[in-house]
């Protein structure tokens, strides 16, 4: 016998049928609160409670409740925790309760089976009606749980931001205390309404102790009771839903289905262990097969609407996904696959700043890079947020200094040029970020971003600099990475030549960032001179962290905090929204659409606008060292594709080059157009120009050339089909008014989100690079190799030993 959606205690699990244990008959459910610990069993008319508070531990808990609970008669246990819970198991300890409570064997102590639940969802669940349902628990804080057709989402929205702090700061009892209970009420008034706004329940019901302090309840919102956890707690063993059964079958009945229509070209079968998800993509891929045949032109004829209906907008960023081969149908499947993929816990995990890069143990937070002063993110048992804040004044500090030549060089002159020597996420994104917002930077300066160790690429950056006016900005997490300390000893090299051999200049010229304060110490620099980061920033998540220095020497503190807002808007959307108006979250799912069932294997990424030339370098970087991976969190080979190949180049030129690829090739190539209303630099008509061709673009993709329009043109019938174009590829359109800071940090973490959510799907760590390792390796084997003033004895394989001795006969011979 399988349960339904919410027979489980935690956010991943509900979502999944899980095997109900036929022998539950009598249930014992504890609500575990920061003043008493309340419980009640199946059968029995009077709750029973016990004092809690700060010191209460998990094992004196569980001894309280047999004791108390001891002639009653149970044979499962259903717990309400006032925590964040994953895969039944609390994650984080009580911030009102004693220690010990994660990791914690609930059911060797209770000695039965035992369900455990975020309490926030337990008195959801017993409230629950049917439909959607938002429930928010006024109490200490701010608890809250989404139900949708039977799915229990626990949220953790109270940590949202809101005005200068937390939504919790507000509503929760400390923003009671603080504002006095008539300021409270218009807060509680504002955030149901914002949250009603954003996810669009049909029935919000206000729990928690405090909603008795309420004057009147918000429209459309209904009061929940206290006791309604308790029905919840036997909810949670119910082997039906009481309201509506999960959409998708269980994956036994799916995998029966021997009916279904094969899998569309390209679409890969899926067997992870969880079953939700599995149904999930087999109803994708029957779906996709029922859709063969169908050409974008059909499906626009069909529906008028569809240019204005499949867009969604948030933060001033519009994304029109009309053009790819989707439904609405799709779409909602997508979704169904977003849910039952945990996306909704995973990404309350990140923000939480769980450790979800699991092979290398580390929080996943670059969404603190970000964070409002005042917000609260704890990663082992620190607040990192004022770090973050202390190193951004840091480096506002150092950019206003060098900016206004109040930094001096070693000879007393001001600085003139900045280069930043770093490779990989230590350079993609402050080069991007410098090409993307020069209009904003500071045209005296020069900057310039050395990252290859080919040792032409430092020759040429240097050329025509003077040491005296040159600062460089040694930019790497762990301050070991080849190419950048070889270039960094050939910039010491180059600017001590210089300045006439005084070590002491180099604290003038050098500054670091880094993770790795030692290293940079043993280097020359003074740690004075070192802006932090922090291991849970990936390389390629940092552009926003001090790795940014460049970008906020070339455009002062006040564009880089204003892209770090653009950064937040979207963070704050990507949490709150629904998935199906959720950007990153939708972009993401098209983008599984068209790799795991479409069968394209690249993305295109083309942006209209020249100041954004290095986006798609610094994309590929994003999304392939992030999704390139082919073995699953549970290190099971993925029975999937992962990450699709990007490439690009700015619009207009790639349309004189392999646009014709895209348009006539035998593969398809889904883009994506980036483009903006206003031009920075309005000249003439050329902005119209520029616009019409990216419009033009997605159009002649879509919708292509007949052969019956071919002929109609007067083309002979040998002629004809080499200029039919068929059409019917598809296409994004990302539109913004124009290119800000601002809004440049809405598009990074619009793809930052979107390459999230593709993780989630295919089930792998985004967060590691293992692969990159391996070359790194063998390269510190092979250097000495090729150095060595005698013929090596080399062991490679015969290839590798040829191309060496190759390479040392035509070094000699130069
Ligand atoms: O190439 C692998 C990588 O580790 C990237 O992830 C990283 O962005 C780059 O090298 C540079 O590393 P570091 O900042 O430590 O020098």
């Amino acid at each position: 016998m399988r349960a339904t959606s919410f027979a489980d205690g935690s956010g991943r699990a509900l979502r999944d049928e899980i095997p109900i244990t036929p022998s539950v008959q009598s249930v014992l459910v504890v609500d575990v609160g920061g003043s008493s610990v309340k419980i009640l069993a199946t059968g029995q008319n009077e709750r029973r409670s016990f004092f809690s508070g700060p010191t209460l531990t998990p094992g004196r808990m569980v001894s309280e409740v047999k004791k108390l609970a001891g002639d009653w008669c149970y044979d499962a246990v259903s717990m309400g925790y006032p925590g964040p819970v994953v895969d039944g198991r609390p994650v984080a300890e009580p911030y009102n309760l004693g220690r010990g409570w994660v990791g914690f064997d609930f059911r060797a102590a209770f000695g039965c089976p035992v369900k455990i639940v975020n309490d926030a969802a337990m008195q959801a669940l017993g409230s629950y009606k049917g439909g959607k349902m938002l429930f928010l628990g006024l109490g200490t804080g701010l608890g809250s749980t989404l139900i949708a057709d039977g799915v229990v989402e626990p949220m953790e929205l109270g940590h949202l931001p809101y005005k200068k702090r937390t939504y919790e700061d507000y509503v929760g009892r400390a923003g009671l205390i603080r504002h006095g209970k008539k300021r409270w009420r218009s807060d509680v008034a504002d955030v149901v309404a914002r949250l009603v706004a954003a996810l669009e329940p049909g029935d919000t019901v206000l729990g928690g102790g405090n909603v008795k302090k309420l004057k009147t309840l918000p429209p459309r919102c209904r009061a929940g009771d206290n006791a309604n956890a308790f029905r919840g707690g036997f909810r949670l063993w119910e082997a039906t839903a009481p309201a509506r059964e999960p959409r998708l079958a269980p994956n036994d009945a799916l995998a029966g289905s021997k009916g279904a229509p094969p899998p569309a070209r390209g679409s890969q079968s899926f067997s992870p262990p969880s079953t939700g998800k599995a149904a999930a993509w087999r109803a994708l891929e029957a779906h996709c097969a029922s859709m063969q045949g169908l050409h974008l032109r059909d499906l626009f004829r069909d529906d008028p609407s569809r240019g204005e209906r499949m867009t969604a907008e948030a933060a001033g960023v519009f994304l029109d996904y009309s053009k790819n081969r989707i439904t609405d149908e799709t779409l909602r499947l997508l979704v169904e696959l977003a849910e039952r993929s945990g996306l909704r816990t995973k990404i309350e995990a990140m923000f939480r700043g769980e450790k979800i890069n699991v092979t290398e143990n580390r929080a996943v937070l670059h969404v603190a890079l970000r964070a409002p002063k005042g917000a609260s993110i704890i990663v082992d048992g620190e607040n990192v947020v004022p770090q973050v804040h202390a190193v951004l004044d840091k480096m506002a500090h150092f950019a206003c200094r060098v900016r206004s030549g109040q930094w001096r060089g070693h000879s007393g002159e001001p600085i003139r040029n900045v280069v930043n020597i770093g490779i990989g996420g230590s350079d993609l994104g402050p080069v991007m970020a410098y090409e993307a917002l020069k209009a904003y930077s500071d045209r005296a300066m020069t900057f310039r971003f050395v990252s290859n160790v080919d040792g032409s690429e430092f020759i040429e950056a240097t050329r025509e600099l003077d040491p005296a006016h040159t600062l460089f900005i040694i930019s790497s997490k762990t301050f070991t990475t080849l190419e950048t300390m070889v270039n960094a000893r050939s910039a010491r090299d180059w600017s001590l030549r210089g300045l006439g051999g005084d070590a002491r200049a180099v604290a003038k010229h050098f500054v670091a960032v880094s993770t790795n304060a030692e290293k940079v110490s043993e280097f020359g620099i003074d740690p004075a001179n070192m802006f932090e980061f922090w291991d849970w920033v990936g390389g390629r998540y940092s552009m926003e962290s001090a790795i940014g220095l460049s970008t906020m020497v070339a455009v002062g503190p006040d564009n880089f905090r204003a892209m770090l807002e653009g950064f937040r808007a979207i963070d704050e959307h990507f949490r709150a929204a629904r998935f199906d108006r959720n950007l990153p979250a939708l972009h993401g799912l098209l983008g599984v659409w068209r790799n795991n069932f479409c069968g394209a294997p690249t993305v295109a990424a083309l942006p209209y606008d020249c100041y954004l030339k290095r986006f798609p370098a610094y994309l590929q970087q994003l999304t392939m060292e992030s999704n390139g991976k082919h073995v699953t969190l549970e290190g099971a080979r993925a029975k999937v594709r992962t990450s699709p190949i990007y490439w690009g180049e700015p619009g207009t030129n790639g349309q004189h080059s392999f646009y014709q690829l895209i348009h006539q090739g035998a593969e398809i190539v889904p883009c994506d157009f980036i483009a903006f209303g206003q031009s920075l630099n309005p000249l003439g008509r050329h902005h119209e120009m520029l616009l019409a061709n990216v419009l033009a673009q997605s159009e002649a993709l879509a919708f292509g050339k007949t052969r019956e329009e071919v002929e109609a043109e007067g083309a002979s019938d040998w002629l004809a089909p080499h200029r039919v174009c068929e059409g019917d590829r598809p296409s994004n359109t990302i539109l913004m008014d124009r290119l800000t800071p601002a809004s440049l940090g809405k598009l990074v973490a619009l793809y930052e989100h979107s390459v999230f959510t593709q993780g989630v799907i295919w089930d792998i760590d985004s967060f590691d690079q293992w692969g990159v390792e391996l070359g790194k390796i063998l390269a510190r084997r092979i250097i000495p190799e090729l150095e060595s003033k005698t013929e090596p004895e080399l062991t490679h394989d015969s290839s590798t030993n040829n191309l060496i001795r190759r390479a040392r006969e035509l070094a000699g011979a130069s």
